[in-house]
């Protein structure tokens, strides 16, 4: 019964496993785009954009839209999937720019979206070139399932990204049907195992009632289940005990491994302020409060008064709000407890990133807009740093210093996009001295 019970679950432990291997969580989705853009020349997605843009598209949607979009899934946006057959590029490109104009055009698609949306907001992203939008498409289309991209001459790399997305998809669904099977066979073994017992049980009664049996006979009805004796056996206790010291060992590497990580980490506050009120459904800018982040290396906590401007008529007579009069009364600032800190040893700067870089605050804080309480969304562990600079391409248009060096990037290297570790950015020096 039990190889029985090993044949049937096997192949769905496999399946599951592969499933997780490919399923589009975006750390996979970076795993398997490097390997189209490494695939040789003429690694043509459907898009028929080439492996390089491919890759940039790759890191500028993970940077920008992957909060909000997946490829084959709705996430706070609709999946991108088949958009360039949806829409052509020339809507497309206006819409990333600033799709609230394209709404207040009155472009019939747009307001259709918009209200089957909730009427959510995309944010414009104006620092976005033509190309590097056409460059997301060609991304997506990359990463689009089907069969349409295979006869397209897609290479085994790219093929397999487009293997792992219908892969993904269809294990999801069998995974739920896989799991039904397996409480099914274990409700069906349970029910085996006591019937079995109850029938030797029965047996052995009607046996024990008979006079006709001999000594051997006796004996074995008599028997019973050496339990000292496995006990003792030295091989179970060497199986029972590795597997102890393994488990002890995994947990002890997790355990170290998260010393001075504070992922997640979600104190109280003294007043209630939700950032899902203000920055979500009242859509107020990040930088109306926090004023120096596109400026400054630090991004303020927004003091009293700031609170002030609406609240001197807003909600006056919450009990929360009245919090805010008293800490001004008193002269006292409001004792907000910190969310994210890194290490003095470490040196980030905002500005670098949100104006300099064009990254989203969402990009390393996660869905702010969606918090009641923040939370720390990112590791911020260096590899979580470093990762992202090697995956970003720098923004080096319009900007004279960078001419020389993209050229002589492009010149020895010009499949892989020029990013920030090839400015440096990955030098220990950079952050650290
Ligand atoms: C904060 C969330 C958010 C971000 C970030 C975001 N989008 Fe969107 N996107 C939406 C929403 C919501 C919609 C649906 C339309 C609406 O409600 O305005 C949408 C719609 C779209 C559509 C039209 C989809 C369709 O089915 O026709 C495209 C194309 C698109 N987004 C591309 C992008 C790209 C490219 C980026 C990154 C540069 C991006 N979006 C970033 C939220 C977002
Ligand atoms: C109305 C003012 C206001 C707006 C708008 C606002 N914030 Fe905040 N933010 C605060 C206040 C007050 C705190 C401190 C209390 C807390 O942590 O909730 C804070 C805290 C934070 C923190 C945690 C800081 C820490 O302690 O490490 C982050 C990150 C943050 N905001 C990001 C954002 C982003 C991103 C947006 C835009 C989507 C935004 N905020 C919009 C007022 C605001
Ligand atoms: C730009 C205007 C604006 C600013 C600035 C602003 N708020 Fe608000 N706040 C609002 C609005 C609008 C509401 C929602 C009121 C409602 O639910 O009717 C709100 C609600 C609140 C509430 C919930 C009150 C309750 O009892 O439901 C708290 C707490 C709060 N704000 C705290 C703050 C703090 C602290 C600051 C300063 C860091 C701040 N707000 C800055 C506009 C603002
Ligand atoms: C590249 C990643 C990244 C981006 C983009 C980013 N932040 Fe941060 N943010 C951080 C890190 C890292 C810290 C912790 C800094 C420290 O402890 O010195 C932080 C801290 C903060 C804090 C706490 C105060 C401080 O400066 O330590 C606030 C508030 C904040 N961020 C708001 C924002 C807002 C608003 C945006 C968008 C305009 C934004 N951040 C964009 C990584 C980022
Ligand atoms: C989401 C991606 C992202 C993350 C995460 C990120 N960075 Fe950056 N970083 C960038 C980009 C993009 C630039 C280049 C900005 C530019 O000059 O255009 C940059 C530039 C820098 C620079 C300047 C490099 C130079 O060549 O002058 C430093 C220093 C830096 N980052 C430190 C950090 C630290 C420390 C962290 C982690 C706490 C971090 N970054 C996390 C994207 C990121
Ligand atoms: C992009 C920014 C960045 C670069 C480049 C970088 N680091 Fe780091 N490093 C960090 C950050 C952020 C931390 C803190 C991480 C944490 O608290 O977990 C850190 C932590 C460390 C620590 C651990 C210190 C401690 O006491 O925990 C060491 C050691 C270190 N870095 C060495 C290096 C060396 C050596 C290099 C060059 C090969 C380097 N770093 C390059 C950002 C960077």
């Amino acid at each position: 019964m039990l190889a029985l019970f090993l044949a049937v679950s096997a192949p769905a432990w496999a399946q599951q496993a592969t499933v997780s291997k490919n399923g589009m969580t975006p750390g996979t989705a970076a795993a398997a785009t490097p390997a189209a853009a490494a695939a040789p020349t003429g690694a043509q997605g459907a898009g028929g954009g080439d492996a390089a843009a491919i890759a940039a598209g790759d890191a500028l949607f993970k940077n920008n839209c992957a909060q909000c979009h997946a490829v084959n899934d709705k996430v706070v946006g609709p999946a991108l999937a088949g958009i360039s057959k949806r829409r052509p590029i020339s809507w497309i490109i206006p819409w990333v720019h600033n799709s609230s104009k394209v709404i207040a055009s009155g472009d019939e698609y747009a307001v259709k979206l918009f209200n089957d949306n909730g009427k959510q907001q995309m944010p414009a992203f104006p620092q976005l070139s033509d190309k590097e939008i056409t460059s997301i498409v060609a991304w997506v289309t990359s990463q689009e399932g089907g069969a349409n991209q295979t006869a397209g001459g897609a290479t085994a790399a790219n093929a397999g990204a487009a293997d792992g997305q219908t892969g993904a998809a269809a294990g999801a669904a069998a995974g739920g049907y896989t799991d039904m099977l397996l409480i099914v066979l274990v409700v069906v073994l349970i029910v085996l195992v006591v019937t079995l017992a109850i029938i030797a049980n029965l047996m052995k009664d009607v046996l024990q009632g008979r006079k006709d049996l001999d000594g051997r006979d006796i004996e074995v009805l008599n028997q019973r289940f050496d339990w000292a004796g496995l006990y003792r056996s030295p091989v179970l206790r060497g199986i029972v005990g590795t597997v102890f010291a393994l488990v002890l060992l995994y947990e002890g590497v997790q355990s170290v491994m998260a010393v001075g990580l504070t992922q997640g980490y979600q104190p109280t506050q003294p007043i209630a302020f939700s950032h899902k009120i203000h920055a979500g459904e009242n859509q107020i800018n990040c930088a109306y409060c926090h004023t120096s982040v596109y400026k400054a290396k630090s991004a303020n906590i927004p003091s009293a008064n700031i609170c002030m401007n609406c609240h001197s008529q807003i909600k006056t007579e919450s009990p929360e709000i009245k919090k805010i009069y008293r800490a001004i009364e008193r002269k006292q600032p409001i004792q907000w407890v910190r969310v994210h800190n890194l290490p003095d040893l470490a040196y980030f700067n905002h500005s670098q990133h949100t104006q300099v870089g064009g990254i989203q605050c969402q990009t390393c804080h996660g869905p702010i807009q969606n918090m009641e309480v923040v939370y720390q969304y990112s590791a911020l562990t260096m590899g979580w740093c470093i990762n992202c600079h090697r995956e970003t391409p720098l923004n080096t248009k319009g900007n004279a210093y960078y001419d020389n060096l993209v050229k002589l990037h492009d010149k020895s290297n010009n499949a892989v996009p020029f990013t920030v570790s090839s400015n440096g950015g990955t030098e220990c020096s950079k952050c650290h001295y």
